[in-house]
């Protein structure tokens, strides 16, 4: 049910990163007024207190091209060199063409092989490592990875156990070889259970269980979630791939300076603190301000722990991510 991955001919560079959140900002005090919830809940169950919200006329791929372009500039490197170009979302466009087609009109990168990745939560990390693949094996030479998604689009607005967690926003990463004094991607991990896919998903607006009528009036095109079930496989999961990946690359949790975790709850990324014996003071946390953005959150808080300068040239960082599939995975880079 997971892959290893390792031996692989030449070490890859994160070269740079971005991030695009949209305007507007969705409060605690904003949902009170919409559903049977408090901030007071809300804070104290998940540390959430706002959230981005996308225009209207915003789709994922306008948030993934402000990240791109963002991303592409702290690397120095032009759309026009991209090989590879990398979407994880569960929110695309539309069923086809892929995000990441979309992307590679808007920014310019004629060269790029385009494609979107399905991992929920854990999408940017499994972009990430192919990613990452295609550089080592000499098949690609830049790469942009970009975790993008607009939840808001999937959010039934009424049901309070999922509508105060979720928010807008969009992160990316630009990968190409390492060289002696860039960063380096030293390990990754990822993994998959789908016989759990009942616990988090999004029933309608497939094959399955098309958009009809009937379909749409039950809202099974929003998001459905058992949130005790998939808190207690959040907590497992990650701890165990966070062990993995600091295990591949040679280390130990000492070594790591900086944890980049899935910004889903600070419940969750607490206890995970606590049972690797690490403070949280070097836990980065972004989730009071954007609450969970999926595919976007580890990328999001990559960009901004590094630009922040919490994240040092020659640090080793661990990004451990968890979503609907179930998927997981996690990275460990020295940067
Ligand atoms: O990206 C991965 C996707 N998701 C996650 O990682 C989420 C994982 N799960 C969680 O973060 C937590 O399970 C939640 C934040 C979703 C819920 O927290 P909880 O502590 O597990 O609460 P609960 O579901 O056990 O609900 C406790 C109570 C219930 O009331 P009763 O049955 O005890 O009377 C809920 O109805 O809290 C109630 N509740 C709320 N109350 C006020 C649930 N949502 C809300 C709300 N405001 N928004």
């Amino acid at each position: 049910m997971s892959t290893k991955s390792g031996g692989l001919i030449r070490p890859v560079a994160i070269a740079g990163t971005g991030k695009y959140l949209p305007e507007k900002v969705l409060t605690n005090e904003d949902l009170q007024r919409m559903v049977d919830t408090s901030d007071e809940w809300i804070t104290e169950r998940t540390g959430i207190k706002r959230r981005r919200i996308a225009a209207e006329h915003e789709a994922t791929s306008d948030l993934a091209v402000r990240a791109a372009l963002d991303a592409l500039e702290n690397a120095g490197v032009a759309a026009a060199d991209l090989d590879l170009i990398i979407v994880a979302t569960v929110t695309p466009d539309m069923a086809f063409p892929a995000t990441a087609c979309f992307v590679q009109k808007a920014i310019g990168a004629p060269k790029a092989t385009c494609f979107d990745v399905s991992a929920a939560c854990a999408g940017f990390l499994y972009g990430m490592e192919l990613a990452r693949q295609f550089i080592a094996s000499g098949a690609a030479q830049k790469a942009l990875v970009i975790g993008a998604d607009k939840l808001s689009g999937i959010i039934d607005w009424t049901d309070r156990n999922t509508c105060v967690l979720f928010g807008d926003g969009a992160g990316a990463a630009v990968l190409q070889p390492a060289t002696e004094d860039s960063s380096e991607i030293l390990s990754a991990y990822s993994g998959s259970n789908g016989n759990l896919d009942e616990i988090l998903n999004v029933p309608g607006g497939g094959s399955r269980l098309p958009l009809t009528a009937e379909n749409l009036g039950a809202k099974l095109n929003t998001m459905k979630m058992a949130g005790r079930e998939v808190y207690r496989h959040a907590v497992q999961t990650m701890m165990s791939a966070a062990r993995e990946a600091i295990d591949r690359a040679g280390l130990t949790p000492d070594d790591i300076s900086c944890f980049i975790p899935h910004q889903a709850n600070l419940r969750i990324i607490e206890t995970i603190a606590q049972k690797l014996q690490v403070s949280m003071d070097r836990f980065f946390v972004n989730l009071t301000e954007y609450g969970n953005t999926s595919a976007a959150a580890v990328a999001i808080a990559l960009d901004e722990a590094q630009r922040s300068g919490r994240v040092k040239r020659g640090d080793h960082i661990l990004m451990v991510v968890f979503g609907g599939g179930l998927t997981w995975a996690s990275s460990v880079v020295r940067w």
